[in-house]
């Protein structure tokens, strides 16, 4: 059975971007978010859950604030579904990498199946909430950034009810800590 999963890069108070996120510049001012990456002591735990990944689910704010991935996908190989309540930019519309879902269930629904029996990757954290809140996702991993940011926007969004997490694994990187976690149902 194929799992959802999201694994981001996250300050330790909770930012996956810094101050003034905005198109163009996805992180803000939050940049050293991903210092860690690109750093040969890290590649292999990146590069295992890289491997996981069939589909990309990605919610409407990264996908603007990526400029809508010029038309592809955050994945080298694997498509996209854009969670948004708004129409697909016209400037993208028929590239074959992307499609949009206004509900989470479709979004995710659609992404299990283009993702063909391997693994579903949400991006976004607003998108990511709203997931855990439907019951649909498995496993979280926070690539932990040992900075405050201080600013930016959150990882986890607001909850109805408490969720409970256990710790597969802590890996210590290079200039970040690898925590992973799956979600108790
Ligand atoms: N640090 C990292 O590793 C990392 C990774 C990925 C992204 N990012 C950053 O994260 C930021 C965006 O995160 P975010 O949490 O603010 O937003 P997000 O999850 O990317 O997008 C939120 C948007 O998705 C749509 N959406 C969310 N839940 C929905 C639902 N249940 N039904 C329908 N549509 C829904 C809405 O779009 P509509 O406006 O269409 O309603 C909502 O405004 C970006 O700045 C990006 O650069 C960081």
């Amino acid at each position: 059975m194929s799992k959802v999963f999201a694994a981001l890069a996250v300050s330790v108070d909770g930012r996956i971007t810094g101050d003034h996120p905005r198109p163009g510049s996805g992180l803000g001012d939050g940049g050293t978010l991903f210092d860690w990456y690109g750093d040969p002591r890290n590649a292999a735990v990146y590069d295992k859950l890289l491997d996981r990944v069939g589909a990309v689910v990605t919610g409407r704010t990264t996908y603007d604030d990526s400029e809508g991935f010029g038309g592809g996908s955050p994945h080298p190989t694997a498509p996209m579904v854009v969670l948004s309540h708004r129409p697909q930019p016209a400037e993208h519309a028929g590239s074959p990498r992307q499609v949009f879902a206004a509900s989470v269930q479709d979004a995710i629904g659609q992404a299990r199946v283009l993702a063909g029996g391997r693994d579903v990757a949400i991006q976004g954290g607003a998108t990511l909430t709203a997931a855990i809140e439907a019951g649909l996702v498995d496993e979280v991993v926070l690539h932990q950034v040992p900075v405050l940011l201080g600013a930016g926007r959150p990882f986890f969004g607001r909850l109805p009810e408490h969720v409970r997490l256990t710790l597969v694994d802590a890996v210590p990187g290079a200039g970040v800590v690898h925590l992973h976690y799956r979600i108790d149902h």
